[in-house]
Order: C-alpha cells, then structure tokens, then sequence
C-alpha cells in the first residue's frame, strides 16, 4: 500500500487528460457528448457513473473528479467534494434526514444549519450528553473532535456505540485533525466531514468541503442529490486544491509539531505570563482514549487571558500572527474569537500554528504576551 504523499499526488494520475505535470485549470462548464451516436449514454441512466464522463459541471468536472480521487485514499473512503465545508453538512442532513440531531460543542455555522432544518423541518435537538434511546434508525449523531476553538478532543468509539445502539449515524467533524492525524473510521464513524477550506487547502486561498463513506451506495446518493443541491466544487478551486493536497502531510504534521510545542513551553511557563490564565489543547488533555484516536495532535489551541481588553489587544502585538478567521493555513492565525463566534467567552483566542519556524512563532508570543 502506498504512503499518503505518494496518494496525495498520484492518485489522479489515470485522469489527466493531457502529458502536462500539472493538470490545467480546466474552465469549461460543459463538455461535448461522444461523436458515436452508440456511446451516447442519457444523463439520467449514467448515475452510477456521474463522476466517470464530465456533462456539466454542476454535476461534476475534470477537477472535482481529480480531487475525489486524490482523497479517496487520504481519508480512507469515497469522498464528495462540496464547495465548502458547510455545503458538505447541509447535503449530509439533506440525505440522510433525520428526525433528530445530537450535536454538541463545535463550530457555529453547523449549529445554524441545525437551525435552518429546526426552523423548516421540525428537526429535534439534543445534546450529546443527553440519553440516546430518543434516537432512531436514520437519525444522526454529530461529533466535531478535536472541537472548536480548543483543540480538545471526544471519544468516537464511546459516541459510536452510544449512536449505534440505537440505530443512529455517528458523522465525524475531522477538520481539526486531517490525515495523518486521526481516521474517525477506526473508531466506529459511519460519515466523516471535513471543511477542506482549512488543512486540505492549506493556503488561505480556497472554500471547498468533503463528505466521506465507506458505502458507495451512500456515495452515489450524495452525488445525486448534490447534482440539484448546486454545490460541486468549482473549476479554479479545485485547481488549487489539488496543488494543496500533495503537501498535507509535511504541512500538517510540521504544524502538529509546533504547535505541540508552543502549547508545552507555555503551559509549562505559564508563570512568566501574568495575564495568561489558561492554555488548552488536546496534548494537555489526559483521556486514555486519545493515545489511540490521534496520531499527532491538532495545530489549533485556545487561550484564555485575565481580560477582554487584553484579549482584544493581544493580537496587534504579534508580528507573525496575522488577525483573522479561520485555520489550517501555512500561516499563522490568531483570533479574538468572540468576533466571529457570539457563544464563545471574550476571554478566549484561538490560535491556528502555521509552518513558520517554530522558534519564532514561540519567541514572538513571548514578547507579545510579557508586554
Ligand atoms: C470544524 C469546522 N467545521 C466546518 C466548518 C465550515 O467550513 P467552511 O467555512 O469551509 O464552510 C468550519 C469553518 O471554520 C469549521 O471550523
């Protein structure tokens, strides 16, 4: 079995349609039907095969196929590439609509995608604390480990059984932790999603999701209804991520060990930093599970500091941090996160480690967090 960057770069190579290294952005939204009157295959009857022979690029393109090849051994499943993140969870409770949801802690945008279905479906809502036996065949269990904006981890194989005995979906939010990092599959989840905005693209410089299963059925099913959903990714961005995937794991783990290290010198000096109260990540989580849940941990941490106005400033005081949203980036992000997200403390930052020099990085939290 090949390695993942060997994956990560060849797995598409029996698409390329030319010699070219380097795929071309292909811009075409449509492509011409078979010169052989006998080739001629109708859209409708060519569902098992809608990723086989571009039509139309809402359906599916030349890069949205390459990509999902290139993943497909990633992530251990067949993958369906969405344009963003939260595309890939509105078209997963579009398929599997479920008479309720248990979620918990995570990303916000998630939860108002709940709410959108609660609004217009009558979906239930529980918590992933909650007891299960409400929970039916079809209905779903989602889990985002490690979560946002700490960096800590949840149980998969606990929530797997808890979901399954009771018929339920176990769907995995990876975007924290993308291979090699964690492979929810081992641990019992039925559905993996990633915002492939963030590590698989790597660079700040595409929106792009991915939903993966270990069910072709399911995988076709996807593609359908993503098909009329209108939520391929597009031409230039799957460029891009394709130019993205074939440095994930020397990005990702370069970025597990820095900020494994940062999160290890600072809680271990936590003394130096008088407005420092807290760091917390899953490396200074003490579960059991975790040893063998992830590989490597997650690059995003959160701290808490004594005051809003300190956690408001902080952030100008960086010089290789930039003041932004989002994550997974080769550069490093800081941010006050009650800007984005109204749930969480003013108190707290989310920090994103990029692939910088770790001594700098490190060094320039020092200064800023001494002034
Ligand atoms: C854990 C997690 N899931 C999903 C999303 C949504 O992804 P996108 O912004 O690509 O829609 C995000 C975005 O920040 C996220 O952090």
């Amino acid at each position: 079995m090949t390695g993942l960057s060997t994956n990560a770069i060849h797995a598409a190579d029996h698409l390329k349609r030319v010699p070219d290294v380097i795929p071309p952005i292909n811009v075409s939204t449509t492509f011409r039907y078979s010169s052989n009157p006998d080739e001629l295959v109708k859209a409708a009857d060519n569902k098992e095969n809608i990723d086989d022979t571009p039509i139309y690029s809402r359906l599916a393109h030349p890069g949205s196929n390459s990509v999902e090849a290139l993943l497909g051994p990633i992530v251990k499943g067949h993958s369906v590439v969405y344009n963003s993140g939260l595309s890939a969870f509105f078209a997963a409770l579009t398929l599997f609509n479920p008479r309720t949801i248990a979620i918990g802690k995570g990303y916000h945008g998630c939860h108002g995608i709940v709410d959108i279905f609660k609004r217009n479906q009558g979906l239930v809502q529980i918590g992933l604390d909650d007891d299960f036996s409400v929970l039916q065949k079809g209905d779903i269990v989602h889990l985002e480990t490690p979560v946002n904006p700490d960096g800590t981890y949840f149980d998969i194989s606990y929530y797997a059984e808890k979901a399954h005995k009771y018929g339920a979906l176990l769907m995995v939010d990876s975007t924290f932790a993308p291979p090699p990092l964690q492979d929810p599959f081992q641990h019992g989840a039925d559905i993996v999603m990633h915002s492939a905005t963030k590590y698989f693209g790597g660079h700040s410089d595409l929106l792009a999701g991915v939903l993966v299963t270990q069910d072709r059925e399911i995988k076709n099913q996807l593609l359908n209804d993503r098909v009329f959903l209108g939520s391929n990714i597009g031409n230039l961005e799957s460029a891009l991520l394709i130019r993205s995937l074939k440095t994930l794991e020397l990005r990702v783990l370069q970025q597990s060990r820095s900020a494994t290290r940062i999160v290890e010198y600072l809680s271990q000096n936590i003394g130096q930093f008088p407005d420092l109260v807290e760091i917390v990540h899953g490396s200074l989580q003490k579960d059991s599970y975790i040893a063998t849940q992830v590989t490597a941990h997650t690059p995003v941490f959160s701290i808490k500091v004594k005051s809003e106005d300190f956690a408001k400033r902080l952030p100008s005081k960086l010089n290789f941090f930039e003041h932004a949203t989002s994550l997974g980036g080769v550069e490093s992000l800081i941010e006050w996160r009650a800007l984005s997200d109204a749930t969480v403390a003013p108190d707290i930052l989310r920090i994103s480690i990029g692939i910088e020099n770790s001594d700098d990085l490190l060094n320039d939290l020092i200064q800023a967090l001494s002034q």
